[in-house]
């Protein structure tokens, strides 16, 4: 754990309380209610998500709100809904019929706005044309698109057919495609053309044809026409998606599918090599993602919501899409690049379109402090009420800025922690009633357990870092990891095992502190995880594409600190002896372009070092932690008997 971050966030002694203004006409606006929520939650947290589940629409009503065998929970058992009838149909009834939906601004400028009703039209006839091409209920369909409504637009189409999505990042190589497609038996793959950014296409139907060659389970591709650049279409296995869309109907009714449905696989890195398919299911996801969006974001009739984040993340997923939509709101969705055609493309669009809430990541932030303040300076930002962050932590300096600059100091801020895993918020200030403080997530929200303890499970002292779990089951946790529940059991739930005294924790992988106000400040992850730009890497996923190369013996990747990215990614390579007189220069270029295809370009390791031999312990585990300590620069004082060759570290050094 980062000692000097610790130390650093400890002097944070700033408070920022909501303004009067914004406090008044918020959905919970004094730390009183919220206290009242919270403690009511905590004495009976079923019965609380049951009332949020309750201001949903249910076809049949539950019969048994939550049951536990460890560690899989059900949430609302016996109860059907259906996730899209929740986003769309629910608001044809009443004015928010003709509110605009999705405002959708592509990365040349072009605007399209979707209302409540045109959604739910383009929607229906999606939901057919799937089913025109045998999906059913229970079947995966791959999801390979760049930031268009007609990616909402396949996700929320899915759901109302009880199909499960898995959608794959745009910006992973076709190797990676692959991967989630085969390892989730995906039927059909929608895509598009190409996906545009920075004033480039990246053509993913090609990547996508190219990830086809070796997975069988896919039968047909469905390509949205996007960009106009010129694609090969397979006879009888692809289909124009505006084609297809012309011989369906606009009619589709929401199936009724049971709580525990399953909604979606997301796939997400861990500390071995293989991407976990995390499963989310329908009832319990819907009523998380649901209530955490509208007191996070204080949603309202009025506002219009922006967030910045990729479909092909989770923070898509429940906050672009998901959560939005099912609080009728307005959401503005932006193809492209931040700094595209300049970098002024984000305060633009916030003023143009009168954006009242902008959710965001910390990386993103310190981009926007790199490019300068006039960018922001020269456009009115005076329609935002509400600042949001996501993905790492965010240090104080960015969070004032943010405050400043974008907020003019009038917006109250919420960091925003959660995971992949937890499908929705989960700590986070309530932005009407909470106190805050740069640098910290706050609190667990009602309705969330969450506790920092020491290996033997004892509580930590204030102050005292810890392992963060979450001690209660919640209604958005992920169900599995898909066809590996072996996985699923290992890494959430074998830390903290069932006991005499609890049901079994979950462990989050973060390493956090609580302050002497409850406060929780998170470390970062205690695993072989890394954080770059708030994307999460497993260093074993890189270094097992590292070596898939044929030059490399063996890899180590560990991070190092980088002022925009949060981290930057180091590779510690041996070349195998074949290739030993290899120019280093030439070679540490081709590993990187290696990585970038094995797995997108996010992946790819900004440092690469050529080492005779790597730190290893005599039973031959590579050492990270001290390689870790090289790349930090910090003194390696932590123990090193076990060492197997203790100059291999001199060497490095
Ligand atoms: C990991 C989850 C949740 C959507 C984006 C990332 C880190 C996330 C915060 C925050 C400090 C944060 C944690 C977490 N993280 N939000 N507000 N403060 N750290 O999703 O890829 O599943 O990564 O991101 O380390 O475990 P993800």
């Amino acid at each position: 754990m980062d000692e000097q971050r610790i130390s650093s966030v400890l002097q944070e002694e700033r408070t920022f309380a909501p303004s009067r203004e914004f406090s008044e006409r918020a959905l919970i606006s004094s730390s009183k209610s919220l206290a009242k929520l919270a403690k009511s939650a905590e004495q009976d947290v079923v019965t609380f998500w049951e009332e949020r589940a309750k201001e949903l629409a249910w076809f049949k009503p539950w019969k048994k709100a939550f049951t536990w065998k460890h560690p899989h929970a059900q949430w609302f058992v016996g109860g059907s809904t259906n996730l899209s009838m929740n986003c769309l149909d629910r608001h044809l009834a009443d004015a928010r019929r003709n509110k605009a939906a999705i405002i959708w601004e592509g990365e040349h400028g072009e605007q399209r706005t979707l209302t409540y009703h045109q959604l739910h039209r383009e929607v229906c006839k999606a939901s057919n044309m799937l089913r025109s091409l045998g999906v059913v209920a229970g079947d995966v369909v791959a999801i390979y698109m760049g930031m268009v409504p007609e990616a909402a637009i396949a996700m929320l189409a899915c759901a109302r057919i009880g199909a499960v999505h898995n959608v794959i990042f745009g910006g992973f190589s076709s190797a990676a495609l692959r991967e989630r497609m085969n390892d989730s038996k995906a039927k059909v793959l929608i895509t598009q053309d190409g996906a545009i950014r920075r004033g480039e296409t990246s053509g993913l139907k090609a990547a996508a044809d190219e990830a086809l060659l070796k997975c069988k389970s896919v039968k047909h591709v469905v390509v949205l026409r996007h960009s106009g650049d010129s694609v090969a279409m397979k006879a009888r296995r692809d289909v124009w998606w505006h084609e297809r869309m012309e011989t369906v109907t606009a009619e589709c009714e929401p199936e009724s599918l049971s709580s525990e449905h399953p909604l979606f696989i997301l796939y997400t890195s861990g500390s071995t090599g293989k991407p976990k398919g995390i499963l989310h299911t329908t009832g319990g996801y819907m009523t998380q993602v649901a209530y955490t969006s509208k007191v996070v974001f204080d949603l309202h009739d009025e506002d219009v919501y922006f967030c910045t984040a990729d479909i092909g993340w989770i923070t898509g997923h429940s906050y672009v899409v998901y959560g939005p939509l099912l609080n009728g709101a307005t959401i503005v969705m932006y193809e492209g690049a931040p700094n595209w055609p300049d970098a002024g493309r984000f305060w633009d669009i916030i003023e143009r379109h009168g954006v009242t809430i902008f959710y965001t990541a910390p990386t993103a932030i310190r981009s926007f402090m790199k490019w300068g303040d006039q960018w922001p300076r020269d456009y009115d930002l005076s329609s935002l009420r509400l600042l949001g962050t996501v993905g790492e932590p965010i240090n104080p300096e960015a969070w004032m800025w943010y405050h400043t600059v974008i907020g003019g100091e009038r917006c109250p801020i919420v960091d925003t922690w959660w995971q992949t895993e937890t499908g929705a918020i989960m700590i986070s200030p309530v932005p009407g009633a909470t106190v805050t403080k740069p640098g910290t997530a706050t609190k667990p929200l009602p309705g969330i357990q969450i506790d920092v303890v020491r290996k033997d499970g004892t509580s930590c002292k204030p102050n005292e870092g810890g392992l963060l779990v979450v001690k209660h089951p919640w209604p958005s946790m992920l169900r599995t990891v898909y066809g590996d529940d072996k996985r699923y059991v290992e890494t959430y739930w074998s830390e903290f095992p069932q006991s005499k005294s609890h049901p079994g924790w979950y462990f989050t992988g973060d390493g956090a502190r609580k302050d002497t106000s409850g406060n929780i400040w998170i470390i970062g992850r205690v695993d072989d995880v890394v954080n770059v730009s708030g994307h999460r890497l497993g260093t074993a996923e890189i270094e097992s594409a590292l070596v898939s190369h044929p030059a490399v013996a063996e890899a180590a990747v560990v991070a190092r600190p980088d002022t925009v990215k949060g981290q930057a990614l180091v590779a510690f390579v041996t070349v195998k002896a074949t290739h030993a007189r290899a120019d280093t220069k030439k070679l540490a270029a081709l590993l990187r372009e290696h990585v970038a295809r094995e797995i997108g370009q996010i992946a790819r390791p900004d440092d690469i070092h050529f080492a005779e031999a790597l730190p290893k312990t005599r039973s031959g585990k590579i050492m990270r932690r001290l390689l870790r300590e090289i790349v930090t620069g910090a003194v390696a004082t932590g123990d090193t008997t076990t060492l197997e060759d203790a100059a291999v570290l001199e060497r490095l050094r």
